[in-house]
C-alpha cells in the first residue's frame, strides 16, 4: 500500500460511501483531497474502468496525493472545485489525446469536503493553527491572492469588524479590529501565535473558552476571506449539478451554518436535483471522541434528477 503521511482523518467515511454509491467504471470527482482519504476509499470502489478526478487548491495536497494514491486510477489537478466544468473539459481532452477514445464530461458523483485539512492546520508555516509561530497566511493555495497578515495591515477597522462579524459571527469583532489596528503603529500583527493573544486579551473568558479558543472564530474569518470560500462555494452550487449524470450524487461536508445554510437552500431550491438527506448526516458520539474535528460535521447529499 502507498505510503500514508497524512495526519487527517477523513469524517463521516461510511455515510459518504454509502452515500456516493461507488461502483465499478463510475467517474467520481473529489473536489476536495486534502490527505486523500476519501479519495482513495472511492477510488477502490470504482475499479476496473472507472476514474477518479481529484482536485484541491493547495499545490502539497496534490504533491501528497501523488504518491499516496499511486496505482488507482485517479486524476489530479490544482484546482478550485468550483472551475470543475473546465477541469472537466482539461480532463478529457487529456484522455482523448492519450486513449483515442472520448471522456464523458459528465460524472456520476461529486464530493465536497469543506474547509481546511488537519495536515494544513499541522504545518506551522502556513499559519492555520494558533500556537503557530509561523506568518498568518491562511490560504490554501500559498502561490496566489493575498495572505491573511496583509489584510490585518491595510483594512480599515470598520471593515476588519465587519468581516470578523460576518464570517466568524464574532460578538468581539469591534474590539479585535480596533486592537489589530493599534498595533499597526509599532508591533503589527503577523504571526497567528500573535493574533490568538491580541484575541485572547479582548474576548472575556466565558465557560466555553476551555472547548473553544477564543480566537477561532476570528481566524475562520480570516481564512474565509482570503480563500473567498462563500463565493466558490456558491459557484459550486450553480455549476456542479451539471456536470452530473442523471441519478449522480452530489455530497458535500460542512463546518459551520455559513456553508450549511447555503448547500442546505441550493439544494432544495434546485430544480436539476433531489434531496436525498432530509436532515444532515452527523457523526455519531465514537467518531467524534476519536476525531472531534467531526463533532461539527454535516453531510448533505442530493442526486441529479433525470
Ligand atoms: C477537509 S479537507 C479534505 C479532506 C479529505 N476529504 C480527506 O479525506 O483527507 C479540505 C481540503 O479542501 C481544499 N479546498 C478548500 N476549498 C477548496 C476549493 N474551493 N477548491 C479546491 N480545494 C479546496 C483544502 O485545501 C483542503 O485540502
Amino acid at each position: 500500500m502507498a505510503e500514508k503521511n497524512s495526519v487527517h482523518i477523513p469524517v463521516l467515511f461510511e455515510a459518504v460511501v454509502l452515500g456516493l454509491e461507488p461502483k465499478p467504471g463510475m467517474v467520481i470527482v473529489d473536489g476536495t483531497l486534502g490527505g486523500g482519504g476519501h479519495s482513495r476509499a472511492l477510488a477502490e470502489r470504482i475499479v476496473p474502468g472507472g476514474t477518479l478526478i481529484a482536485l484541491d487548491r493547495d499545490p502539497a495536497a496534490i504533491d501528497a496525493g501523488e504518491r499516496f494514491l499511486r496505482g488507482l486510477p485517479v486524476r489530479l489537478a490544482q484546482a478550485n472545485f468550483c472551475d470543475l466544468p473546465e477541469v472537466l473539459k482539461a480532463v478529457g481532452a487529456a484522455y482523448t489525446a492519450t486513449a483515442g477514445r472520448g471522456f464523458a464530461e459528465r460524472v456520476d458523483g461529486v464530493l465536497l469536503d469543506l474547509g481546511l485539512s488537519s495536515d494544513q492546520l499541522a504545518d506551522a508555516s502556513r499559519g492555520f493553527s494558533f500556537s503557530s509561530d509561523g506568518p498568518l497566511d491562511l490560504r490554501f493555495d500559498p502561490t496566489a491572492g493575498v495572505p491573511a497578515w496583509r489584510l490585518l495591515e491595510r483594512l480599515s477597522a470598520e471593515h476588519l469588524a465587519d468581516l470578523i462579524f460576518e464570517f466568524g459571527e464574532e460578538r468581539f469583532s469591534r474590539r479585535i479590529a480596533k486592537a489589530i489596528v493599534e498595533r499597526r503603529r509599532g508591533n503589527p500583527v503577523r504571526t497567528s501565535r500573535d493574533l490568538a493573544e491580541l484575541i485572547g486579551r479582548c474576548v472575556p473568558k466565558t465557560r466555553d473558552s476551555e472547548r473553544i479558543h477564543p480566537a477561532t472564530r476570528t481566524f475562520q474569518a480570516l481564512r474565509i476571506a482570503v480563500n473567498d470560500e462563500l463565493k466558490s462555494l456558491e459557484i459550486a452550487l450553480r455549476r456542479i449539478p451539471d456536470c452530473l449524470n442523471p441519478g449522480g450524487r452530489f455530497a458535500i461536508i460542512s463546518f459551520h451554518s455559513l456553508e450549511d445554510r447555503r448547500v442546505k437552500e441550493a439544494f432544495q431550491n434546485d430544480a436539476r436535483l433531489k434531496v436525498l438527506t432530509r436532515r444532515p448526516i452527523r457523526a455519531d458520539e465514537s467518531e467524534i471522541s476519536q476525531n472531534p474535528r467531526s463533532r461539527s460535521a454535516k453531510l448533505r447529499i442530493a442526486e441529479r434528477m433525470k
